[in-house]
C-alpha cells in the first residue's frame, strides 16, 4: 500500500538523484509549514493576500451573485486557513451551499472546519484531507458545482501542467458550473521578489522547513545551517522561483531511502515556481476546454485578479 510517507519518500528520491534536482512545492504544507505559510500571509512584502482580500471584500456580493442561482456544491482546491473565502461565502445562502475545502495540509482541514463554523453559523462545511491532483475525478456528480482556487494557487504549476489541470476540471464540470479563480498579475521584480524573500527571513524558513521535514520524516541528517533560501524572478517570462542552495560540498543520509546524496557548493535544488499572469497566459491555458472567462474583478493597484470561468 503507498502510504502518504511512502509516496513523500518517493519523490524525494526522485528529485534528489535528478540531474537538477528538485523537491515538489506540495510537500511544504506540514503542521509547521502550514503555519510558517499562515506568518507569510501575514507579512507586508506578501501582497497577494491583502490584494485578493481586497477583491473579495470590495465585490463579495457581486461575485457571489454572478456565482449562484441554485443549490450549488463550493468546493475549494487548496483552502488553507478560510480567512479570504469567508469574505466571498458570506454573501451566500447557507441553505442552498455544500463548502467543500480540500487541502493536502490535516491541520488547515480542521482549522478551517472549525473557524468556518465559527464565523458563518449555519454553514455546511465538509472538508477534506487530501491531494487535489489526485482528487478531481471523484469531484465529477450532477451537482451544481462552484470551484474556488485562491490564492494564486495555479501560479505553483508550470502552464503545462496548469492547462492539464484546468482540462480535467473542465471535464468534471457540468455546463453552467463555474471556476472561481485568484491570479497574480505580471509586474515589476522590485514588487514581486520580496513577496518570496522577505527581510525577516520567514520564506527562508518556509522554503527550508522542506529539509526539515525529511529529518523529521524520512530521517535524514540534513543540517540546515548549510543551506540557504535562493529566490529569483524574471519580469519579461512572470515566474518567480524558489530554490535551496547548498553553501558547500556535503553529503546527506535518507535513512528511510537507505541511501546517500550528495550537493556540491552552489548546487539547487528546485522547491517552487510561482507563475504570474496576463490574460493572453491565462486564455491559452483555457483554450482547450469549454470554459469562457465571464467575469474579471482587480485590486486597486491591478496587481491580482480573480476571474470567473463558467462552462458552457
Ligand atoms: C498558497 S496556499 C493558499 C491557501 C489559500 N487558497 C489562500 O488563498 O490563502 C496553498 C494551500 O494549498 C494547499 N495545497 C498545496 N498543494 C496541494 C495539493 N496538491 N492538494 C491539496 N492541497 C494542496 C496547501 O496546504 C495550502 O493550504
Amino acid at each position: 500500500m503507498i502510504t502518504e510517507k511512502s509516496l513523500f519518500a518517493k519523490h524525494v528520491d526522485e528529485g534528489l538523484s535528478s540531474t537538477k534536482k528538485h523537491l515538489s512545492s506540495m510537500y511544504f504544507y506540514d503542521t509547521k509549514g502550514e503555519l510558517l505559510f499562515r506568518k507569510i500571509m501575514n507579512l507586508q512584502e506578501y501582497y497577494l493576500t491583502d490584494c485578493e482580500m481586497e477583491i473579495l471584500r470590495t465585490h463579495g456580493n457581486e461575485i457571489a451573485s454572478s456565482l449562484q442561482n441554485e443549490y450549488v456544491d463550493i468546493i475549494e482546491l487548496g483552502a488553507g486557513d478560510g480567512i479570504k473565502t469567508k469574505e466571498l461565502l458570506k454573501h451566500f445562502d447557507f441553505n442552498t451551499i455544500n463548502y467543500r475545502p480540500i487541502d493536502i495540509s490535516e491541520q488547515a482541514i480542521r482549522d478551517i472546519t472549525s473557524k468556518m463554523k465559527e464565523w458563518l453559523p449555519g454553514l455546511n462545511v465538509n472538508g477534506i484531507c487530501g491531494d487535489y491532483f489526485q482528487m478531481i475525478s471523484s469531484l465529477k456528480s450532477s451537482n451544481k458545482k462552484l470551484i474556488l482556487f485562491l490564492g494564486s494557487n495555479l501560479g505553483n504549476m508550470n502552464d503545462n501542467q496548469a492547462s492539464n489541470f484546468i482540462e480535467h476540471l473542465d471535464k468534471v464540470m457540468n455546463v453552467g458550473d463555474s471556476i472561481f479563480i485568484g491570479l497574480d498579475l505580471i509586474k515589476a521584480k522590485e514588487i514581486v521578489l520580496p513577496a518570496y524573500n522577505d527581510d525577516r527571513g520567514i520564506t527562508a524558513a518556509f522554503n527550508l522547513n522542506l529539509l526539515e521535514r525529511m529529518n523529521r520524516e524520512l530521517n535524514a541528517n540534513f543540517i540546515i545551517d548549510q543551506f540557504q533560501h535562493y529566490a529569483t524572478y524574471t519580469e519579461k517570462e512572470g515566474i518567480a522561483k524558489s530554490y535551496i542552495k547548498s553553501k558547500v560540498n556535503q553529503t546527506v543520509y535518507i535513512k528511510a531511502l537507505e541511501q546517500n546524496y550528495s550537493f556540491s557548493e552552489n548546487e539547487l535544488i528546485h522547491t517552487e515556481v510561482s507563475r504570474k499572469y496576463d490574460l493572453d497566459i491565462i486564455r491559452k491555458i483555457i483554450e482547450n476546454t469549454s470554459l469562457k472567462l465571464t467575469h474579471q474583478f482587480t485590486d486597486n493597484k491591478q496587481y491580482f485578479t480573480n476571474l470567473v470561468l463558467k462552462k458552457s
